[in-house]
This record gives C-alpha cells, structure tokens and sequence, in this order.
C-alpha cells in the first residue's frame, strides 16, 4: 500500500478542547489549489474513537486525508488494521498524519495502548468509499 505517515505534534488542553475542531469532530473538507483534500478529526477517550465507533469514519479513496487526533483523558492508540498507520493518542498532544487511501475498503482501528479495563473492546472502523459516491452527508456539517 501506498500509506504515507508524517509526524507532527502540537499542544492542546485536554479540559478545554470544545472550542477547537476535536469539539465537533468528523471529517471537514478542504479545498488547495483546487484539489479537495480531507481533514479528520478525532476524540479519544475510555473507551471509543468519536467519531469510529459507533458511527464509522467515511473517508473517498484516491484523495489527500490527514489525520488530527487527541485524547481527552489517558493515553491510547489509534491503528488502522492491515496498514502502517499507527499512532499514540495522547492527552494534551494533536498526533498528525496524512495518508491516500488507494481503494475502496473497510479497515478496523483498534486501541493498541492499554488505556484502562475496556481497552481491549476500545475499537472502530473506517469506510473508503470510490470518490464518486462521497459526498456532503459524510461531513462534519
Ligand atoms: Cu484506548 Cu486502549
């Protein structure tokens, strides 16, 4: 897989994050030099990925994604089955990264830091739909 992780850190206060986009995550989309490309956001918290679980992360194939991910309480992780995407989620950090999803495919995302007594059940999922069929409904509105 064409899977492409950069690292970058910045700052966040875990108790004060509802004036930020972890405040009302999801996907946003962007628009550069013409291109659409997608921003996820996403909360960790004991013990689920909001969004991811319950409500998956739908993201196109072929398009620019990049990741933005803090925790509200502990550490945790954050990787995508079957790819090289895989970071520590932790509290008062924004863990970044950027990928392009090559096909249309449903991948697992598992909690791979233990993170308290349900860490095991701590889970989600992300749905890589063709371009064509993604639209506005997937986005955080
Ligand atoms: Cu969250 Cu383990």
């Amino acid at each position: 897989m064409n899977l492409r992780v950069i690292g970058a850190n910045k700052t966040i206060d875990p108790q004060n994050i509802q004036n930020t986009n972890f405040g009302h995550p999801g996907v946003r989309k962007v628009t550069k030099n013409g291109v659409a490309e997608y921003d996820v956001y996403i909360k960790a918290m004991q013990f689920a990925f909001q969004p991811g679980t319950g409500v998956p992360i739908t993201l196109p194939a072929n398009a620019k994604v990049t990741f933005h991910l803090t925790s509200v309480d502990v550490i945790h992780g954050f990787e995508v089955v079957g790819t090289n995407l895989n970071s520590m989620v932790i509290p008062g950090q924004i863990a970044k990264f950027t990928t392009i999803f090559p096909e249309a495919k449903s991948y697992g995302v598992i909690c791979n830091e233990y993170c308290g007594p349900a860490h095991h059940v701590m889970e989600g999922k992300i749905n890589v739909i063709p371009k064509s069929e993604f639209d506005e409904k997937y986005l955080v509105q």
